[in-house]
């Protein structure tokens, strides 16, 4: 199959943020625990020296340990692959998220990145309480879930704008997208991003699959699920920053296999907006 226009463009652009290929090596091996052999692992985050100062600094910082961590030996053996996993892929979304290197004249980047932070606290709180999976894992990916808009703010900033233009008039934003882009969304943009970055598969169907979780590979089901319940809250929040009254009906369906009522979804959208100012100012970009 011939490679999509936009695709095509994206790539000619030459806007687009370069991740070392081999950096989804790491998250892949932390992925997987079976497979995890803590000498390569050392190995492999050596290769990332940012990621390495990170991990030692993030630690020597956060715990209370009478001992100073030195190594990414020392840190990986301290934390565990899983929450080593983590902060490996905090660091890589950091490499990920809007920030000042988007280009689109109308489109809203803060607004935008509200709505990142509200989809990952309303992300963690479904996980906290459905503890179908990570908690924490899920904030994580509740960031760069929406990657296919930073990657078009990046290198086709006119294109997220003539989108950004429509949603104004009240059209719904994969219409918008479908219109703008030949039939393209940004959900599909941020898989092919993610798989050309060589991304875990887990956080390929997160980002490629939150509007049609439907879809999703039965591994990551739940993962996928959480991830869209959470998107459609905060994307009713986004909204009326837009100024867009829309009223949003919640999947029933997705909502049933969570095991979560429209009680506990009420009470996220109360708390969102205060919780969203709390963290905005903490997360700096
Ligand atoms: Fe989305
Ligand atoms: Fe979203």
């Amino acid at each position: 199959m011939d490679e999509h226009k936009i695709i095509s463009l994206i790539k000619a652009s030459g806007h687009l943020p370069q991740i070392p290929k081999d950096f989804g090596e790491i998250l892949k091996m932390l992925l997987e625990p079976v497979e995890y052999n803590i000498d390569q692992c050392v190995e492999n985050f050596s290769r990332f020296p940012q990621l390495e100062v990170a991990l030692i600094q993030v630690l020597n910082y956060n715990s209370k340990l009478n001992r100073e961590i030195k190594t990414v030996k020392d840190a990986i053996n301290y934390l565990g692959a899983k929450n080593a996993k983590i902060i490996a892929i905090s660091y890589v979304t950091r490499l990920l998220l809007p920030d000042n290197k988007g280009r689109a004249k109308l489109f809203k980047n803060n607004q935008y990145w509200k709505h990142c932070i509200g989809t990952s606290l309303a992300a963690y709180m479904i996980t906290d309480e459905t503890k179908l999976c990570n908690k924490d894992k899920m904030f994580t990916y509740g960031l760069i879930h929406d990657i296919g808009i930073t990657v078009l703010d990046i290198c086709l900033p006119d294109y997220l704008d003539k989108i950004y233009e429509l949603q104004l008039k009240g059209i719904h934003q994969i219409v918008a997208e479908k219109i703008v882009l030949n039939g393209l969304t940004h959900a599909e943009v941020g898989m092919w991003i993610c798989k050309e970055w060589g991304l875990p598969d887990e956080i390929v169907e997160v980002v490629g699959f939150h509007h049609s979780p439907l879809l999703a590979a039965e591994k990551y089901v739940d993962e996928v699920k959480i991830m869209h319940l959470a998107d459609s809250i905060s994307t009713n929040y986004y909204e009326k920053l837009l100024g867009n009254d829309t009223t949003f009906i919640y999947a029933d369906k997705i909502m049933e296999a969570l095991n979560v009522d429209n009680v506990f979804i009420d009470n996220i959208i109360k708390k969102l907006p205060s919780e969203i100012g709390k963290l905005s100012r903490r997360i700096i970009l």
